[in-house]
């Protein structure tokens, strides 16, 4: 399973990397937004700064939504670096724009997916990733788990190669419940990352040794 972070700032992306798990980043305008950055050359600049911290895997998304907007867009943030992914919302265009940029080989993150419908014309347009959120719609009262279950179902039973990327992933239960249905990806807060590492028995082990060795050692 993959771990990606969802997140625009820098220091969490270097926390995350320096652990040794990080596998990639998504970010989307809002989280851009939240790090103060805008303007064409200031995005662009910031997107190349991820790029130079992880090994692969940057998800930058396109602002317009016709088709002609997202296939400029995409195509200059795909010049970045080879290690970006071009996010397209899941709208009419945007499926047209995912089958373009597939034949031109560069690689897509199909996003906002609530549907497994949805989702099945992301892989028919030969999507990289799909991004099914997870915590939008338990917001809402469905249930997101559900839906990573029946696309990953439904990507087996094709054998499409488009790799499910659970958005929206709010906890660690969120998080241990895609990869116990098999969720390729998952991307979420540094502080899910984090999360995975506490258990009590830990602390409270790991604090009876060093007072036993404490003893022992005078
Ligand atoms: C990632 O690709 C999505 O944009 C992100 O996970 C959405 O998360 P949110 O629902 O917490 O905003």
């Amino acid at each position: 399973m993959k771990f990606f972070i969802d997140t625009a700032n820098l220091d969490e992306i270097r926390e995350a990397y320096d652990l040794g798990v990080l596998d990639g980043v998504t970010t989307n305008p809002s989280l851009m937004a939240k790090e103060g950055i805008s303007g064409h050359d200031k995005v662009m600049a910031h997107y190349k700064a991820i790029c130079d911290i992880v090994d692969d895997n940057v998800s930058a998304e396109v602002i317009a939504t016709d088709f002609e907007g997202m296939m400029k867009e995409g195509r200059e943030l795909a010049k970045i670096d080879d290690k970006i992914v071009v996010k397209i919302p899941m709208i009419k265009d945007g499926v047209k724009a995912i089958k373009a940029f597939t034949e031109e080989g560069i690689r897509t993150n199909c996003t906002l997916v609530f549907s497994a419908g949805q989702a099945l014309l992301a892989a028919k347009a030969g999507s990289s990733y799909v991004s099914p959120f997870i915590g939008r719609l338990d917001d809402i009262g469905a249930d997101g788990l559900e839906l990573i279950e029946q696309i990953v179902q439904i990507y087996d039973n094709y054998g499409f190669a488009t790799e499910v990327l659970a958005a929206s992933v709010r906890h660690t239960t969120h998080l241990l419940q895609c990869a116990e249905i098999g969720a390729d990806v998952v991307t979420c807060p540094l502080k899910v990352i984090t999360g995975l590492l506490k258990h009590p028995l830990t602390d409270a082990g790991l604090a009876q040794f060093l007072a036993d060795h404490a003893k022992a050692n005078g």
